[in-house]
């Protein structure tokens, strides 16, 4: 049986990850310092599957704690490195704390796969690596735009290491994936997205309005070069999202990467605009939403999505899920964490 070693697995994408590793009967050891999660997730992850994933408490900031992980466990296979900050606007604002601890998750991931002799990595990337695309959709050997984030940075920063320590290390083995946005819950609603504080996606503020936590939901602009004058994305369901790391982590694993640094795109292929979401909110769930258009964020393209066909040939992985279904299974997740309050 495959062990892999879930760094951030108790995070968004990666619970979600977790769940469906542990379906297809991989054993998985999950590695967060809970600063972006909680510890909760973990029961989460046991009542959907029946099983309870081992745990580890461990900063990978801290070379000793990560090597400490491997010499634990031993026997790991492959690793699906999560673990990093994702918040646009704060990196702004600290952009020293997440390069300090992006970076060094990662540099030390790659030094204790050496060590321990670890050949197979997935890696959690994104599609802001692409900027504004000036072709779209967008596919994976689009030139890359500089970042207009530090957090956007380090994704891209992240890429080149991985680059750099392929070509001198004989045998590692990397998939990249870059997610569009990934959007929606788990259908049980026993795991789902934890925003803390105020929201700063859009499908979180959405559920966060229609529950009456917030009183109306800002659109970012209705003058864009779109069909509605919103901005447009690449929404993709988290499960379906999960279930791309699993055929990536098989992929490594039966040795069928046409190369040793492989990077596929992740999303639905279809791109749907503010507006176009928050009816579909409203149809699917039956809510009312308050909303009000107010200026531009500063530092949003205008519209991204996928090229997917990569992923759909090479990967053999295609999103499912309809985008009435992901907002429904948003909507039930917020209920759920309504409920408990
Ligand atoms: N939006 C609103 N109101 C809100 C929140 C968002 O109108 O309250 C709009 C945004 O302007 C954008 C769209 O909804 O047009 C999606 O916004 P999100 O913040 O949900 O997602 P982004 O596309 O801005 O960001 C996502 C990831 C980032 C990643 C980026 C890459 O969250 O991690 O995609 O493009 F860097």
């Amino acid at each position: 049986m495959a062990k892999i070693l879930v760094s951030g697995g108790t995070g968004y994408i990666g619970s979600h990850t977790v769940v469906e590793l542990l379906e297809e009967g991989m054993e998985v050891v999950i590695v967060d310092d809970l600063s972006n999660s909680e510890r909760k997730v973990l029961d989460g992850i046991t009542s959907i599957t029946g099983i309870e994933p081992h745990f580890e408490e461990v900063d990978l900031k801290d070379r000793k704690a990560t090597y400490g992980v491997f010499e634990k466990y031993p026997d790991i296979n492959a690793i699906i490195h999560f673990a990093a900050f994702k918040a646009v606007g704060e990196s702004v604002q600290k952009p020293l704390v997440y390069y300090e601890n992006n970076l060094l998750s990662l540099i030390h991931m790659l030094e204790a796969m050496k060590h321990f002799n670890i050949d197979n990595m997935v890696f959690s990337s994104s599609c802001t690596v692409y900027g504004e695309p000036d072709v779209l959709p967008v596919s994976e050997n689009a030139p890359l735009k500089k970042a207009n984030s530090p957090y956007g940075n380090t994704k891209q920063i992240c890429e080149d290491i991985l680059q750099d320590t392929i070509n001198s290390t004989e045998g590692l083995g990397v998939i990249s994936l870059r997610y569009f946005n990934p959007i929606g819950a788990h259908p049980t609603a026993s795991i789902g997205e934890l925003p803390i504080g105020v929201p700063n996606n859009l499908v979180p503020f959405i559920t966060q309005t229609a529950a009456g936590l917030r009183e109306s939901l800002s659109v970012f602009g209705d003058d864009y070069n779109t069909p509605d004058g919103s901005a447009i994305r690449d929404y993709i369901n988290v499960v379906d999202l999960a279930k791309a790391h699993v055929k990536a982590i098989r992929r490594l694993l039966d040795q069928k990467q046409l190369s040793a640094f492989e990077v596929f795109n992740l999303g639905t292929g279809r791109g749907l605009s503010v507006f176009e979401i928050i009816h579909a909110f409203e149809k699917s769930t039956g809510q009312k939403l308050n909303y009000k258009i107010v200026d531009r964020r500063e530092g949003d393209i205008e519209k991204v999505y996928a090229d997917t066909s990569y992923a759909n040939d090479e990967l053999g992985w295609k999103a499912e899920k309809g985008i009435e279904e992901t907002l429904q299974s948003a909507w039930k997740w917020e209920m759920n964490i309504q409920s408990k309050h």
